[in-house]
């Protein structure tokens, strides 16, 4: 093959926030697949924010990167040439190959997708990992009812803007949170949110008039101020999603005695009697993946759910969007459109 592959490796541990010198782009030959492996040409990387876990060496529910290792990451794309029966040049395929163009990789570690349901990148957002971990948070944890008030953080998201709207066609009346004007019209005129609060501004005052009930379910996936903010409105029995608190991923081990963002009293947990579950989407979600794509896919053909995604285009640009998805950068769900 006269084609070449393109790699982003990691280069070195970040000490606070990634900057482009952590991670190095190479040219190699194209990988030839092994016994039952398969070749893969991928077309879209997904940038997601547990990539700042794997690119640290501390303990984890998941092993680092490799110094020197291609950075970890879910692609979509197509097999090129195939050793194992189940797959042909021609298939599409999901799975976590990393941030290249080309990987040879177990039969195992892949899953077929049928193009014609959806857009080919959509299987890395709402029909893919930050999907799942919406669905399944929800079904596990949140169990949002009619009629109770559901807080999204991140709303706008890749996780937040898909949590919101199962939320909403499961009856709940959802608030969302947001950085920014346009974020906010977003969520609530596109994903129909009933309300949508900007956590630049006085958040407190925001909450008191959407959720003067107070609040039954809160999706956290940033931590820090907007936590503080929304956990004394919990009503009695509510439940707190603990998907994930991009806010603090950039703070070295160890800082929380300084410079870390205040965290909320957590002495309403007793008296309120709530319940607050935090949850890596791979310990059973991929298990239930049929199902979740079963209900989403009939949620996107029935209208009921719409999704954003903010495309950048070169593997060789992925470093910078990934700084960036760090800061609110991004307005969508992140993907790389590799060539
Ligand atoms: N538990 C699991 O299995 C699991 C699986 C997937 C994702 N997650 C977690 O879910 C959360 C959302 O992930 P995602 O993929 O949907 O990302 P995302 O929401 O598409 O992008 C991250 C968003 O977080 C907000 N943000 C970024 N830096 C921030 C900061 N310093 N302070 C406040 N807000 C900040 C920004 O939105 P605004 O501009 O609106 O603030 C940004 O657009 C993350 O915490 C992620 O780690 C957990």
């Amino acid at each position: 093959m006269s084609e070449k592959n393109l790699q982003v490796l990691l280069r070195r541990r970040p000490v606070g926030e990634p900057v482009a010198d952590d991670f190095e782009i190479v040219e190699t030959a194209v990988p030839s697949p092994g016994p039952g492996e398969v070749l893969v040409r991928a077309r879209f990387l997904s940038l997601d924010p547990y990539m700042r876990g794997r690119m640290s060496d501390a303990k984890s529910y998941s092993k680092p990167v490799e110094l020197g290792a291609v950075m970890e990451g879910m692609t979509v794309g197509e097999v090129v040439a195939s050793n194992h029966p189940d797959f042909k040049a021609g298939d599409t395929v999901m799975g976590g190959y990393g941030w290249q163009r080309f990987c040879a990789v177990e039969a195992a570690r892949l899953r077929k997708v049928d193009p014609a349901e959806a857009p080919l990148s959509a299987n890395l957002g709402v029909l893919g990992m930050p999907g799942l971990t919406a669905w399944y948070g929800l079904e596990e944890i949140g169990e949002p009812k009619a009629g109770e008030t559901v807080v999204i953080s991140a709303a706008s998201g890749a996780v937040g803007q898909v949590a919101g709207q199962i939320a909403k066609a499961r009856g709940a009346r959802v608030i969302g949170i947001a950085g920014g004007a346009a974020k906010c019209a977003f969520v609530k005129d596109e994903l129909g949110f009933d309300a949508c609060l900007d956590h630049r501004g006085d958040l407190d005052a925001q909450l008191d008039a959407a959720c003067p009930e107070g609040i039954d379910v809160y999706w956290e996936n940033v931590g820090g101020h907007v936590q503080e903010a929304v956990f004394p409105r919990f009503r009695d029995f509510g439940r707190m999603v603990m998907c994930g608190m991009i806010a603090q991923y950039n703070q070295a081990p160890g800082a929380d005695a300084k410079g870390a963002p205040a965290g909320p009293n957590l002495g309403p947990v007793v008296r309120k009697r709530l319940r607050i579950q935090g949850f890596i989407v791979s310990d059973k979600g991929w298990q239930l993946y049929p199902q979740f794509r079963a209900e989403v896919l009939g949620l996107m053909k029935s209208k009921k759910l719409v999704w954003k995604e903010d495309v950048v285009q070169g593997l060789p640009n992925a470093p910078e969007a990934f700084i960036g998805l760090l800061k609110g950068k991004n307005f969508g769900k992140l993907v790389i459109a590799i060539d």
